[in-house]
């Protein structure tokens, strides 16, 4: 019977780190999965992560499940840092998910519970997982325009013109900060002219927010998502704690429903649910038990909004620096974009082939359609990856 299986092709982004792993030289780069490294390569654990697994060994009494949804103070810490107060609290329910992409999957099989017509919008590009998991549940795929190759900056025109073609019942995926694979985002103006798009045309906005305080600052990344959730009826969040919280291996994330009204939060909860208890039953505990501790006390928070404030900062650097040595090494200001980008991600726009030589001549590992992790960059010899990049243009 199993041979019946089908042939899997393996995902662009993790199948690089059993390449670059089996990859001997000892100058190797890693520019693939978005993981943050430091000055070191190495991806630490979080100073306020430490302190909480330490408080959750010394004082945890029980193994026993939690709920369905998950634990609640983790639920409700994590709407407090992507909703705020935009939003009654009444017509919100959450479910603590295996990181961004069990939210991501759960609600994809919401939509198809609420309306198996509905298709889901996606920017082109967007994260492939995105794509990847609609196809694997059968759901309708629309894809609108996003990024302009010429300017490296957002079609916005091309991203309106595609979303007209998108019926009432529809969903529009939208990324919350830090667009990846892109680098590029829409501005505060153009999240209020597509939160007019889909009352006007009676669309759910659905925001993947994975990267929040990786752009313009934990605050400032939720600006757009939640003017747009202070104005529409519903709207559905994926968000992760793998970056911000650095728990990436720990699977911690949330579903977040904003329904109509208090009739509608309870049946979205109900839904979210059952949904967990059909794919997994409990969401695992203990990353989101150390995010929970992390929110709940006022030193353990400052420590990591400190950190992660570190890191986006780091991150404007290394991009600054990069910038730079392209400037120098292919005298054009080709890449002053990455600059100006923001989050994890940039693309360098080389073909398939220039990102093949990278690799095998210098063993500088990025996806195939260029994408290169900013936190991956080394903090010396930038000038050193500008000239092999330079050598493949
Ligand atoms: C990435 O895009 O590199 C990360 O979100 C990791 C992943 O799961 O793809």
């Amino acid at each position: 019977m199993l041979e019946n299986l089908k042939e899997q092709a393996p995902d662009k982004i993790i199948e690089l780190i059993g390449l670059f792993a089996a990859d001997k030289r000892v100058d190797k780069l890693d520019l693939g999965v978005g993981v943050y490294k430091n000055a070191e390569g190495k991806t630490p654990v979080m100073r306020a992560v430490k302190a909480a697994e330490a408080r959750l060994l010394a004082e945890q009494e029980s193994k026993s499940y939690v709920g369905l949804l998950g634990d609640l103070s983790y639920v409700e810490a994590i709407r407090e840092l992507v909703l705020g107060d935009s939003v009654d609290v009444a017509r919100i329910c959450g479910a603590q998910e295996p990181g961004g992409t069990g939210a991501i999957r759960q609600l994809f099989e919401l939509i198809r519970a609420a309306n198996a017509d509905a298709t889901v919008w996606i920017s082109n590009p967007s994260w492939p997982n995105h794509e990847a998991i609609l196809k694997y549940l059968g759901m309708n795929i629309g894809k609108y325009r996003y990024f302009d190759e010429a300017t490296c900056g957002v079609d916005f025109a091309g991203m309106k013109a595609d979303l007209a073609a998108a019926k009432a019942g529809d969903v529009v995926l939208l990324h919350g900060c830090c667009h990846n694979p892109t680098g590029a985002n829409i501005t505060q103006a153009e999240w209020g002219e597509i939160t007019d798009i889909a009352l006007e045309k009676g669309l759910m906005p659905m925001i993947d927010i994975a990267y929040q305080g990786f752009g313009d600052g934990l605050e400032e990344d939720t600006n757009g998502l939640r003017s747009m959730a202070a104005k529409v009826p519903e709207m559905l969040v994926a968000a992760s704690c793998s970056k911000n919280f650095g728990l990436y291996r720990d699977r911690v994330g949330a579903a977040l429903i904003i329904s109509k009204d208090a009739a509608g939060t309870a049946l979205s909860k109900a839904n979210l649910a059952g949904l967990n208890r059909l794919n997994f039953s409990f969401p695992p505990d203990h990353g989101a038990k150390v995010v929970s501790i992390i929110m709940n006390d006022p030193a353990l928070k400052a420590d990591w909004m400190a950190e992660v404030e570190d890191i986006r900062q780091e991150m404007l650097t290394l991009r600054k620096n990069l910038a730079e040595a392209l400037r120098r090494e292919t005298n054009s200001d080709r890449f002053d974009f990455f600059a100006e980008h923001r989050g994890m991600f940039s693309r360098l726009g080389l073909s398939p082939e220039q990102v093949m030589k990278l690799r095998t001549d210098f063993g500088i590992y990025m996806v195939g359609d260029s994408r290169i992790n900013i936190a991956g960059l080394p903090r010396e010899g930038l000038d050193k990856l500008a000239k092999a990049i330079a050598s493949v243009i």
